[in-house]
């Protein structure tokens, strides 16, 4: 495992980001979610997003994703930022948030951020749009 840290080191993830990736943070499905929605980004990769959401909070939020060590950082950081949160400001975070959050993930990974944003987007959309 020491190795795969050193690689993800010398690539340019923070230590904080590989905590996250190694120990998969917020890995999983919410069986009694409020709103699920899987989005796969330009670059092929895949994520879900599951929220538990009452009175228009942020209960709880999981992911799964099929994707690189940047994708699982980004899912397990936004997850990790929206609960407890209002919809309106979970859809206010970033990706430059979600990097800060992490406090550094390759100048390339970006985009894997930006994936796990718009995939909470969506779900958030879903979710409201079944409540018309
Ligand atoms: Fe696609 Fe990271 S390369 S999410």
């Amino acid at each position: 495992m020491s190795e795969v840290v050193d690689l993800l080191k010398q690539s340019g993830y923070s230590d904080k980001a590989i905590e996250y990736y190694i120990n998969k943070v917020n890995v999983g499905e919410i069986r009694d979610h409020s709103t699920h929605f899987t989005y796969t980004g330009s670059c092929g990769d895949t994520m879900g997003i599951f929220l538990k959401i009452d009175s228009g909070v942020i209960k709880d939020a999981k992911f799964q994703a099929i994707g690189c060590a940047g994708a699982f950082a980004s899912g397990s950081a936004l997850t990790e930022m929206i609960k407890g949160k209002t919809l309106e400001q979970a859809e206010g975070i970033d990706e430059n948030d979600i990097v800060n959050h992490l406090g550094a993930i390759p100048e390339q990974k970006i985009h894997c951020a930006r994936l796990a944003k718009a995939t909470l987007g969506l779900a958030i959309e879903g979710y409201r749009q079944r409540r018309v």
